[in-house]
């Protein structure tokens, strides 16, 4: 019947502008017919596949995506929408595989489980996303929240009821009993009521649970699984680098996620959690912090990417003990902080593949691109971070055909700096125009 209507639709509105037809008919069918509805002039384009800059290009947007790219010197038809980027330099929106939407950064208490309704939670992301995509992310993979807060936070963006970045949606990171992700250390007669552990985290013990656990969060609409192989440092009464989940938990979640064609991402710190997660067959390991040369070899060799939040040591030492965070985390910190940018030197150095990931959430929400910085200094070239972000992230997250790069069929995913992040990768802390999918989010450009 409803195809019947659209059908019907089509039939009638033949003359009708684009815009109009884009409230009744998928955008994805549109597409071949929109006209361009916006030209860009670049000074500087980055191109994401190689690394280096294109002088003079012109964007040519068609709806939501990149419909051609325009060498210097096109004329763009007189009376078109412009948008003259020629000051700046011009990005691909920037990508960051390891976010949690929901959580605030100035709130380290244990306590606020007793205190608050996971509402709080949903209302948190509304205003991280909007930071976010302020920053110049325009698309996030989400990796952890309460069940199933990234999933209603992807569809309200994507539906365009609120602002924000692209969502890959994880559910509740799946984590053993007394594991990362369970409230530990407190008498067993204290039980948050709706949820058995942390509410951001679902238990799951033995290859069966952990089966039935990943089935239930497609289920619910996941875009990707998150799993804690290793004890962490946001947690008490575990340890980074103790493994958690054994090889065989691991690979009943990695073959459940990819029958289901979803990707799966492990939390791992220690050496012998990273090696289970690979030969697991997961897509990416996240903090990798002290992997050692073998993690090393077989993540090359099996081509799983690293995603390392080599910023959070600075917030989490400097900024989180003012906010509650307890003695035993910054402890734990100071075993694993220094320890990751080493192994991300030794690693990204060794060829292993890396996409951008910060574990936004720990710090404040927009200052994703600080991360930049450290990633420099621990041995990328600028160029190289920034592909990080953008056609490396764009690999990992199985969306290659749709962000990372500005070449036609993209998304119009478009961000802007006004000194050149290839000198001072930190200029990408600092960027002034953000469009996604060809709607302008900001534009704070001196005039
Ligand atoms: N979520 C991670 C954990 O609790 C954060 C680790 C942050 N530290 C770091 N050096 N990257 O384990």
């Amino acid at each position: 019947m409803r195809l019947l209507t659209l059908a019907l639709a089509a039939l009638f509105v033949g003359n009708l502008p684009a815009a109009c037809l884009a409230q009744s008919v998928s955008p994805k069918a549109m597409q071949p017919a929109a006209p361009p509805n916006a030209y860009i002039r670049t000074g500087k384009m980055f191109d994401s596949k190689t690394g280096t800059y294109t002088d003079g290009a012109v964007l040519v947007i068609a709806g939501e995506r990149i419909q051609s790219v325009e060498p210097a010197g096109f004329a763009i038809p007189a009376g078109a929408r412009t948008v003259d980027l020629r000051g700046s330099y011009v990005f691909p929106g920037l990508i960051d595989c390891h976010v949690h939407l929901m959580h605030r950064a100035d709130q380290y208490e244990e306590i606020k489980y007793f205190k608050e309704t996971p509402f709080t939670d949903a209302i948190n992301g509304v205003v991280n996303a909007k930071r976010t995509l302020d920053a110049g992310f325009t698309t996030v993979r989400d990796v952890s929240s309460p069940p199933f807060a990234a999933v209603d936070l992807r569809d309200s963006i994507r539906s365009g009821f609120i602002p924000g970045p692209r969502i890959v949606a994880s559910g509740p990171g799946i984590s053993i009993t007394g594991g990362h992700g369970d409230l530990n250390d407190f008498s067993p007669e204290v039980r948050p009521m709706l949820y058995p552990a942390d509410r951001n985290f679902q238990i799951a013990d033995g290859v069966d649970q952990v089966q039935q656990t990943v089935r239930a969060q497609v289920k619910y609409g996941v875009d990707v699984i998150k799993i804690m192989a290793s004890g962490g440092v946001l947690s008490k009464g575990d340890q980074p680098g103790a493994p958690q989940y054994t090889l065989a938990e691991l690979t009943m979640a990695a073959d459940t996620a990819h029958q289901a064609g979803r990707k799966i991402a492990a939390h791992a710190h220690g050496a012998l959690s990273i090696k289970w997660a690979i030969e697991a067959g997961i897509d990416s390991v996240e903090h990798a912090s002290l992997a050692d040369d073998e993690d090393i070899r077989l993540a090359k060799e099996h081509g799983t990417f690293f995603v390392m939040d080599i910023y959070d040591d600075d917030y989490i030492l400097n900024e989180a003990p003012k906010v509650g965070l307890p003695q035993e985390q910054i402890v734990k910190e100071r075993s694993v902080g220094q320890a990751q940018r080493d192994t991300f030197r030794r690693a990204w150095k060794a060829g292993v593949k890396m996409a951008f990931g910060t574990d936004a959430g720990v710090y404040p929400h927009g200052d994703n691109a600080k991360q930049f910085h450290y990633m420099v200094q621990y041995g990328m070239t600028p160029a190289e971070a920034v592909q990080a972000a953008t056609v490396h992230a764009a690999e990992l997250l199985g969306r290659s055909a749709d962000v990372g790069e500005l070449t036609p069929g993209h998304y119009a995913d478009i961000i802007a700096v006004a000194s050149d992040p290839l000198e001072h990768v930190e200029a990408l802390e600092h960027v002034a125009f953000v469009m996604k999918g060809g709607v302008v989010d900001k534009d704070e450009r001196a005039r």
